[in-house]
């Protein structure tokens, strides 16, 4: 089965709405001819801009999480109703940061995931182990009990709707980029995960994305990889010189 790539940007904790502004305004035309389906994640305050810059644009927008509850007494949460009030289409759920320093776990991230495909929202749905897992040979382990954890509950016609994002700890932020051997191996195995869990058929069509410290030097040998579907780009995201190149990889 064909795959559509996908790339998307973790704008993550950067961007005034200025900044937004800019640099939005510069992507639009590097990356109008792209082949690869193009989102960018950003801060909630900067939604509303980035869909209005975005409108008639192949670019898609995204949020970088999404609250599980409806509404309701949820201090610094945010809704998928108020996301798609703003015109938002996709959400990270589940990035490594969240899990890092906010608490998220699986079952957080299984929840937020009901949530946003309950509401119609798109989920990319982070995954990946720190550096003490992969070198004590846990990877697969850890990886595994991630995707179970983030798909508990959910029907396969939901799951054929969501973007796993292989995200390796170590690998974010870090300029430090897993092999593209790594990384196929890894991902390959997560596509191996979603079969047991929905069959060959959701497998086949499952978009998964490598994501840490994918930039314009290693995007081509990584999209080269037979299961990597597209890239979660932080850093590489936040210029449009730099996100077109990985963008437009195959141009
Ligand atoms: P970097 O590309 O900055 O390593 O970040 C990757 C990431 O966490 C995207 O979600």
């Amino acid at each position: 089965m064909s795959r559509r790539p996908i790339i998307a940007g973790n704008w993550k904790m950067n961007m005034t709405r200025a900044q937004a502004e800019e640099l939005i305004t510069a992507l639009k035309p590097l990356v109008k001819d792209a082949k690869a389906e193009v989102a960018i994640c950003v801060p909630y305050t900067d939604i509303d801009v980035a869909v209005r810059l975005c409108a008639g644009s192949n670019i898609k927008v995204g949020a970088e999480n999404v609250a599980w509850a409806e509404k309701g007494a949820f201090t610094g949460e945010i809704s998928a109703d108020m996301l798609l009030e703003l015109g938002t289409e996709y959400v990270i759920i589940g990035h490594s940061e969240r899990r890092q320093y906010f608490g998220e776990t699986d079952a957080s991230v299984n929840a937020r995931l009901k949530t946003a495909l309950a509401k119609g929202l798109k989920p990319i749905v982070c995954v990946g182990e720190t550096l003490e897992e992969r070198e004590t040979d846990k990877t697969a382990d850890v990886i595994k009990k991630q995707i179970t954890g983030a798909f508990d509950g959910i029907s396969a016609d939901d799951a054929a709707k969501v973007v796993v994002a292989y995200e390796p700890v170590w690998a974010i932020g870090t300029g430090r980029t897993a092999t593209s051997a790594q990384a196929q191996e890894t991902i390959a195995g997560i596509r191996a995960e979603i079969a047991a869990l929905y069959g060959a058929a959701i497998a086949d069509g499952m978009r998964i994305q490598y994501g840490g410290s994918m930039n314009a030097k290693n995007v081509k040998e990584l999209m080269a990889q037979p299961d990597i579907d597209g890239g979660l780009i932080g850093g590489a995201s936040l210029k449009a010189a730099d996100f077109s190149l990985v963008v437009n990889y195959d141009a």
